[in-house]
This record gives C-alpha cells, structure tokens and sequence, in this order.
C-alpha cells in the first residue's frame, strides 16, 4: 500500500551517521521508520529519491543510497551545500525528522536483467549507484558481467569505502576505482580522470551490455565521446538528472524539460531520450 497522502512524511529516527568523506562534505544518514507500515509503503527499486522533510527548515531531493535488499533502515549520502543540507549536517544520531516518497522511476531494471552492466560514476552522484551495485550483488545470478568504474579527486574523497573493500574482495564485480591524483605511495587503484579509465576498461559494446552513467556534468561531457567510441548506442545508456524540485510528485511543473518532469517521468532518461529533449539539465 501506498501513502494515500504523498504530501505527507514519513516520521524518522537518524539511527547513525556517517562521515564519508576527509572533508567532512559528505555525510551518509541511516534513517528508520517510527512506524513498521511506513517502511512497507516506502518499498523502492534502486535508482529512485525520496524528499527529506525538516520541519521549519524545509525538503530537498536526495536519491536512495541503501538498496532495496537492505531491511530495517533506508540511508542517503548527502552533500552539504546549502540551507537544508548544512542544517541535516548538524542533526544528531536519534533526531527525528520526515521522509516522503520513494519518488521518481528508477533504472530499468525489467530491461537490465540478463545484461553486462558497466556503472560509471564520479564524486557524490555515486548514491544511486551504490544501491544499484548492492542491489545486483544480492541478486548476482540475474545479471551478466558487471564493471563498476568509480573515481573521486583524492582517496579521501571515495565514498562507501567499506562496501568498495568488500566488493572488490567479494571478486563478483570487476571494480576500477580511480582517483584524479594521489601521493600516498600505497595506493594501488587507478590514477587519473575517469573517461580514460573507462574506455581502457569497458566491456565492447553489444545489444546485451548497458551503461549506466552518473556525476558531476564535467565527468559526462568527456564520457560520452568515450561510450560513443566504444559503440555504445544512446538507448542503451543510461543517465539519472538532479532538476531543481519542489513537490517531487509532478503536480507544481518545477522541474520540467519541455513536458517531461524530471520528478514524475525522470528522474532516470536514457541518453537517446535526453537527445530529443530541450538542452535545459
Ligand atoms: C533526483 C535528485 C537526487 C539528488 N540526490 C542527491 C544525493 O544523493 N545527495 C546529495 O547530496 N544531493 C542530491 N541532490 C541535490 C540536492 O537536492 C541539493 O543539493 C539540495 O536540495 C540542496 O539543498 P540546500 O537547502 O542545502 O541548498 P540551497 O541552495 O540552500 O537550496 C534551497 C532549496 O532549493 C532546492 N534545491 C537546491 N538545489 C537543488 C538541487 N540541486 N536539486 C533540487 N533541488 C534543489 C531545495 O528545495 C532546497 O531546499 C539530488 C537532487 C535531485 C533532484
Ligand atoms: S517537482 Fe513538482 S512537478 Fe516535479
């Protein structure tokens, strides 16, 4: 069942908090609900956000960093940038506060199963994608080969640093961590921007390998020339957008490209339907 009023949050409780990051930019919040049934009535598929609601400061957009196989708790990795975001920052581990959603589709799943999946991600945008990776390994037998290249300016700067260990000693996936530059002598990833290391890694394009491309606008720009060379056809990559939102429900028209609203039809396109949508992302 569905919260027949979606204008309504969710109350939480901040379970934990994570620093994520050496700058302290990057928290990571598990949340759980008061009430059991709420949990049941968030049910989302990873790609998907949700609005974090605090009273007398106000709600912002954040996408869903647990997956959908993690129980008992929902968590998002937030950037502090602004009024709400810094003032989240600032909440202790037991607050409460709201949680609406799980708004917006999520990545096509119902297409991707059976597929190579490559996940190129960059800096903070990699919320969503931890989800997904998560979300794959506990379902390892549904999909094909699955490449995750992943890289921040500096080591301190990766998120999920457990999970990257785990993942990478697990041996399911074929990770390819990269940073932009590192003088710690033990680093033994990448070094270097990711769309080189991307197109050194990346599976050969086919009808059965997908991509999944998310972070920071300068990261897309050199990527998709990268895909492009690869062979990668534009509807079988696939990008997720961070519109300006208000509602998150497509009833006020805050985000829209055109007539597609970002909260509603978005927010994952794939660059085919990117192409023939008006350049305003
Ligand atoms: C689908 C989606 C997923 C996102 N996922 C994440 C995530 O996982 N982690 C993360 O750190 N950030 C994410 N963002 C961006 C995040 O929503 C903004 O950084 C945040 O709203 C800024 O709020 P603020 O009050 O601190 O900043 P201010 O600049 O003070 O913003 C004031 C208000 O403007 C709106 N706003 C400002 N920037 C944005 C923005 N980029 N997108 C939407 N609304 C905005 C919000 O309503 C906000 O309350 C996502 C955005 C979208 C649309
Ligand atoms: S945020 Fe209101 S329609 Fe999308």
């Amino acid at each position: 069942m569905r919260n027949p009023n979606p204008y309504e949050p969710y109350p939480v409780r901040i379970d934990d908090i994570t620093v994520e990051t050496e700058d302290k930019s990057l928290k990571t919040f598990k949340f759980v609900f008061l009430n059991p049934e709420h949990e049941e009535m968030f049910a989302y598929k990873a790609g998907q956000f949700a609005e974090l609601s605090i009273p007398g400061q106000g709600e912002i957009p954040i996408g869903i960093a647990s997956s959908p196989t993690e129980k008992g708790f929902v968590k998002f990795t937030v950037f502090k940038t602004g009024k709400v975001t810094s003032y989240l920052h600032s909440m202790q581990v037991g607050d409460i506060m709201g949680l609406r959603g799980p708004m917006g589709n999520w990545y096509p799943w119902e297409i991707l199963e059976g597929k190579n999946i490559l996940i190129v991600g960059g800096g903070f945008a990699f919320t969503t994608l931890r989800s997904s990776i998560k979300m794959m390994l506990d379902n390892r037998d549904k999909f094909g080969k699955i490449d995750v290249v992943y890289g921040a300016r500096s080591p301190g700067m990766l998120l999920y640093m457990d999970d990257l260990k785990e993942w990478e000693a697990q041996g399911k996936i074929n990770m390819h961590i990269t940073v932009d530059k590192t003088d710690d002598p033990n680093w033994k990833y990448h070094q270097g921007f990711i769309p080189p290391v991307a197109e050194k890694v990346a599976p050969p394009a086919s009808d059965d390998t997908y991509a999944i491309v998310c972070g920071p606008p300068m990261m897309i720009k050199f990527t998709m020339p990268v895909l492009d060379k690869l062979g990668y056809k534009h509807d079988h990559i696939i990008m997720s957008l961070e519109n300006r939102m208000k509602c998150g429900i497509g009833m006020c028209g805050r985000c829209n490209i055109g007539k597609e609203l970002v909260c509603k039809d978005g927010p994952v396109f794939t660059l085919d339907q990117l192409n023939q949508m008006p350049k305003e992302y």
